[in-house]
């Protein structure tokens, strides 16, 4: 019975997870510690940082271009926290798509 509940917690996890997109799944994987997992900037290391991580929902970042935004992730920003991140362009393509997400309706 036991072991039961513990399959059941499991496949609805794993069902949960396929239902991310792997854009998603990378963020919450690479990026969300510190741009949090609304993209708000508010993630778990913000608070020990002296230059706070961008508020990727906010107009200054979605203004952006698609190939900026895969620039500043591939080099990352300089005397920033935000560190190249080696993807692949098919991550990167994903992982901008998934940000889009975060704009706001206008
Ligand atoms: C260790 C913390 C950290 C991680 C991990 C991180 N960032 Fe950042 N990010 C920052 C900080 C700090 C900034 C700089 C904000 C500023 O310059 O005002 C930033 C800036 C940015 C910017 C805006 C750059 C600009 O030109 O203003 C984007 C877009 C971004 N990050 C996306 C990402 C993505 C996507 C990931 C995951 C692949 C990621 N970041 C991972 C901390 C982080």
């Amino acid at each position: 019975m036991k072991s039961f509940g513990l399959s059941l917690i499991l496949m609805v996890l794993v069902l949960y997870g396929c239902s991310k997109s792997e854009g998603q799944l990378l963020f919450e994987r690479t990026c969300a510690v510190c741009h949090g997992l609304s993209g708000k900037g508010d993630g778990f290391y913000a608070k020990k940082l002296n230059i706070k991580p961008a508020d990727l929902t906010s107009e200054t970042i979605q203004n952006k271009s698609d190939a900026d935004l895969k620039k500043i992730i591939l080099e990352g920003k300089p005397e920033t926290a935000m560190s190249p991140h080696q993807l692949s362009l098919e991550e990167l393509n994903s992982l901008v798509k998934f940000i889009r997400t975060f704009a706001p309706a206008r």
